[in-house]
């Protein structure tokens, strides 16, 4: 065989350009799996066209490997305030730092996924692809930065940079690519069913979870996955699309004196729906944004609009759309008369909500469950309502149907091994993740010993799946659980101070090699029960706060400090 190949070789010298290299670094920052997703999917496009290439989460490179890298392809997204994911927290950092090499040989290009209804709109990808560029790397594409509906850009920007990165003066192209993964690369489901084919999964049970008196109304959804093929593992999120509320859509249709039968167009394809039904299922109302202002600015030529969105007006600006919704932009300005199809033609498409799972599959099959806290509140006068969780609690009934899809969390995940100790903490709806957990480990055997924080306002009335607890702490599937119920007492107490009494049990089980898994509320909970860890390995370690910090951050690196936090 070599002899042929030689021989063919010969017949067809190559030109005397240096050849472009054909590996390809693929680098990935994920928090709910949107990049990681990407990722692999470009990968795969580029292993077609014969390129080499290595993929892998930023919080799996080497950084000592970067100077080697000729070509890079880096996805990342933000949350939060302009947040870069977990996994990409420490590269981030590395590449940010004094440490950071040269990169003069380095070819790159970045994809930027976020949401414009946040301040700091793809601030991740901007940084990264402003730093690479400071360290004397060339761009070859520029970057893209995404809305939530990000699949035909960021299709867009894989073909440019694929296409960027053949292009050699040869014009020869490499057969024969292959994709050396580092890390855990999920292969995608066998399932057709996906976020942009959701499967309309049944309604099988629909419950309030908390008790008469509570504040808070919290529901646990069961939905039917038969004859979808679609898998899930504990740590994975269900997407789902949730339709607006019907008396915000009337009231929006009435406002603008439009007929809620006329056709509008739906879909890139140009597809055609009543005003009413794609009011309700396919458009964004509730969420207000800059640039959305801009297009509705454009399209009226307000001159009050306008103002708005003048440079000088930024805090002006954030604190009107803040909490505001469509209703009243078209109140505020009056934007009667604007006709339905132009209106509809500036929306963004309704985005899916993640939820973490609650279930096993394997303890479950074919069903899966989700954990909903029920979000309404006032707001400039007017009642407002979380656009999903509303729509499961007033109006999913059980025998209706839901489009669905599986998000699989790579970054969520119990540890491989069945004995390993684990350590999960779930305040309020965050608990969900770890009911699944624990449905796992029992269905599996798992022998690890397992430990719960949990908590949430009253012990009678939101003490969520307390019976499964109980249950589960008898048999000995959880071996010890903690509550903290913040507004049975005078003074509030909460999950991290229960960690903090039992400190030094806990750094005992952390030195036994524990996993630690957070899931819930990022800003206040998940930010304080980090603080509270790190004083736990300070104290009980006899480490100084940087030591301590350090001891984190390794478990972080050794995926033993999961967070699934929102
Ligand atoms: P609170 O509402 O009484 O303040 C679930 O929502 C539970 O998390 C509630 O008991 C809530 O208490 C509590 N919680 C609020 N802020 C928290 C924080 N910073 N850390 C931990 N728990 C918190």
């Amino acid at each position: 065989a070599s002899a042929i190949v030689n021989s063919s070789i010969a017949a067809h010298p190559v030109a005397a350009a240096a050849p472009l290299s054909k590996e390809v670094t693929v680098l990935y920052g994920s928090q709910t799996g949107n990049c990681h997703k990407l990722a692999t999917k470009l990968s795969k496009k580029l292993e077609e066209q014969g390129f080499q290439v290595s993929l892998s989460s930023m919080g799996d490179f080497k950084v000592n490997g970067l100077k080697k890298v000729q070509n890079l392809l880096l996805l990342v997204s933000t949350h939060g305030e302009g947040d870069a994911p977990d996994n990409a927290i420490a590269f981030y950092e590395f590449l940010h730092g004094k440490r950071a090499p040269q990169l003069n040989e380095l070819r790159y290009s970045v994809l930027a996924l976020g949401d414009t209804s946040y301040e700091f709109f793809c601030q991740t990808g901007k940084d990264f692809d402003k730093r690479l560029e400071e360290l004397g790397a060339k761009r070859i594409v520029p970057r893209v930065d995404c809305d939530v509906d990000f699949d035909e850009q960021a299709a867009e920007w894989m073909n440019q940079a694929i296409g960027s990165l053949g292009e050699s003066p040869s014009g020869q192209a490499v057969a024969g690519g292959t994709t050396q993964s580092i890390g855990n690369v999920a292969a995608d489901a066998e399932s057709e069913y996906s976020r942009t084919n959701p499967f309309h999964a049944e309604i099988l049970e629909n419950l309030n979870l908390n008790g008469r008196g509570s504040d808070r109304e919290t529901r646990h959804v069961e939905l039917s996955l038969e004859g979808s093929n679609l898998e899930y593992e504990p740590g994975d999120s269900l997407g789902v699309y949730p339709e607006n509320h019907p008396k915000l859509v009337d009231e929006l249709i009435e406002e603008m004196g439009w007929n809620e039968n006329e056709p509008v167009t739906v879909g890139k394809s140009g597809g055609k729906s009543p005003l009413r039904e794609a009011l309700l299922r396919h458009y964004e109302i509730t969420v207000l944004t800059k640039p959305l202002l801009g297009q509705i600015a454009k399209l009226t030529g307000l001159d009050r609009l306008n103002d708005l969105l003048k440079a000088g007006l930024e805090q002006e600006l954030k604190d009107y759309l803040r909490d505001r919704d469509l209703l009243d932009l078209v109140r505020d300005y009056a934007l009667k008369g604007v006709p339905a199809e132009a209106f509809v033609s500036v929306l963004r498409k309704i985005p899916a909500r993640l939820y973490s799972i609650a279930s096993s599959l394997k303890a479950n099959p074919d069903e899966v469950h989700l954990t909903v806290r029920k979000v309404d509140y006032e707001a400039h006068g007017r009642k407002r309502y979380g656009v999903c969780s509303v729509h499961l609690a007033e109006r999913a009934a059980i025998g209706d149907s839901l489009p669905v899809f599986v998000q699989q969390n790579a970054n969520f995940k119990l540890p491989q091994d069945p004995n390993a100790p684990i350590i999960m903490i779930g305040p309020g709806t965050g608990v969900a993740p770890f009911r699944a957990f624990l449905g796992e480990r029992q269905e599996t055997g798992a022998e690890g010993k397992s430990w719960l924080f949990y908590g949430d306002q009253h012990f009678s009335t939101d003490f969520l799946y307390q019976v499964e607890w109980q249950r589960w702490l008898k048999e000995g599937v959880l071996t010890r659980m903690d509550v903290a119920f913040s507004r049975d007492t005078d003074k509030k107490v909460y999950v991290q101070q229960r960690m903090r009494e039992k400190s030094k049990e806990l750094y005992r089980w952390l030195q036994e090699g524990a996993y630690v898994y957070v899931c819930g509320d990022e800003k206040k909970m998940a930010h304080d029960v980090h603080a509270a860890l790190i004083m736990i390995i300070e104290h009980e370690g006899g480490k100084t706060p940087e030591e301590a910090a350090e001891y984190l951050s390794g478990m972080q690196q050794q995926k033993r400090y999961q967070r699934d936090v929102y």
